[in-house]
This record gives C-alpha cells, structure tokens and sequence, in this order.
C-alpha cells in the first residue's frame, strides 16, 4: 500500500468537512463475523469451476494468496501480488481474458469505473467481476479525498452507474464492508430515475437513504444462490 501521511490526512479531514460534505448519521451492516471477501471468490470459483482469475490491487496477498487457482495474476503498484504496475498499465498491455476478476485497487469513482470497464472487456463468458468495498458505513470511510485508515472510498457510486446500465447484473453481499458481484447479463433490476451523468456527484446522505435500492444488498447466502441459479 502507499504510504500513509498523517499530515495530509488532516487536510484532506479539513477539507472535506469545509468543501464537500458533512454527515453523522452511520449505517450499522452488521457485516458477519466469519465470512471474508476471499471466502465468496472461493465460492463462486468452485460453482463456476473457474481456472482463471485477475486481481486488481493486492496490498499484504490476504485475499490473493487465499485463491488456489493454477493461473492467477495479481495487479498492484506497491505490494503483493505478481505485476508490479497500475491497473490502467496493466489493462494497456493485456490481452487475454479471465474467470474471475476481484476489483480491489484505488477506491475512487473515476479508477473503479475503469477497471471495471477494462475487466468487463477482458471478461470469459460467464464469466464474474467482483469488488470489495462497496458498503461504507460512514461519511469518513467513503470520503474522497482519503483521511481515514479504514478506508472504503467511493466505490459504490460506481456501482450505482452500472446499475442503471442494461447490460450487467449486479447484488452486493453484506459481508467484509461490501462485496459486489457483477455478471454481464441483462439487468434484471436496473436502477431508475438516477442519470448516469449524475453519479460522481451522489453524496453519503444520498447512500445512507438509498443504499438498500442502489446496491441490492443480499446476504452471503443469497447471493450463493443467486449465482448457482444464474449459471444454471
Ligand atoms: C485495499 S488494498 C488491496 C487488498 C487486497 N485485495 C486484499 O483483499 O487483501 C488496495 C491496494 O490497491 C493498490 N493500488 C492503489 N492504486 C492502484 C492502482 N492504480 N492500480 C492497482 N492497484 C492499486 C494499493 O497499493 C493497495 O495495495
């Protein structure tokens, strides 16, 4: 992971509460205790019988050495995995497909929504795009620019875009601050009355009165049965 500086974090604080937006109330997802991001990879790489899998930011390998697949990259500037690079580096000289991709890397909207562009391009059919951090309790753990160590970013108004789309389904599991799980199938629920112009500039008061809509939130076991469901 990059560096951490103390310093620029208070700013950063400083500058979101004076410019951007203020917030209290929190979102209690009572995420369960014993389910980790990696243990749903491992799940839908074993319904799916999956052989290949991208990882896009892989910081200490937690989740990256959790994957027993034979052919699996991992993608990330500073630590871990196995490309040392930027994921906009490593899509420009891809040209293969995956499985699996876990979309892990830097949690801004405008970084996520390429990635998972990039990843939907380089998707095998069938095939399942996921990724961490889309269920921000706080105004703190979502703000961009970042001031807190535990920290989600705005990865989920990239959800919100690509759950207006029609192209790509998509349920968010209540575990491990959010995991989201993306199928480029038809969207059986798209998101209305939303413009997609319009996501960067969602605030957390909006995702605090929202997030049930926007992210269709299931829990663990209703997304495993989402997915064997959807393969059948
Ligand atoms: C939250 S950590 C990843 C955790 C890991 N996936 C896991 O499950 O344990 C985020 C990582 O993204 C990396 N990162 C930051 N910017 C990136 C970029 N542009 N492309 C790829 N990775 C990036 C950081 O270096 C950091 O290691």
């Amino acid at each position: 992971m990059e560096k951490i500086n103390k310093f620029k974090f208070k700013i950063n604080k400083l500058f979101y509460s004076l410019f951007k937006e203020r917030f209290n109330k929190e979102i209690n997802f009572d995420f369960p205790q014993n389910i980790n991001r990696w243990d749903l990879i491992k799940e839908i790489i074993k319904i799916r019988n999956f052989s290949s899998y991208l990882e896009i930011g892989c910081d200490d390998d937690h989740s990256f050495n959790n994957i027993t697949v034979n052919d699996k990259i991992g993608v990330d500037p500073y630590s871990g995995g196995n490309f040392r690079g930027t994921s906009n580096f490593f899509f420009s000289q891809n040209n293969r497909k995956f499985d699996c991709i876990f979309i892990d890397g830097l949690h801004e909207y405008d970084q996520v929504c390429n990635d998972l562009e990039n990843s939907l391009n380089c998707l095998k059919e069938n095939g399942i795009i996921l990724l961490h951090d889309t269920l921000p309790a706080n105004i703190h753990q979502q703000a961009v620019p970042r001031y807190k160590i535990i920290w989600n970013g705005d990865v989920w108004k990239s959800i919100v875009k690509y759950r207006i789309k029609k192209d790509c389904d998509i349920v968010t599991c209540k575990i491990d601050h959010g995991v989201s799980v993306v199928q480029k199938i038809i969207n059986k629920k798209p998101l209305k009355n939303i413009d997609i112009l319009d996501c960067k500039k969602l605030n957390f008061k909006d995702f605090y009165e929202n997030h049930k809509e926007y992210m269709r939130i299931m829990s663990y076991k209703e997304v495993i049965d989402y997915i064997s469901k959807s393969s059948d």
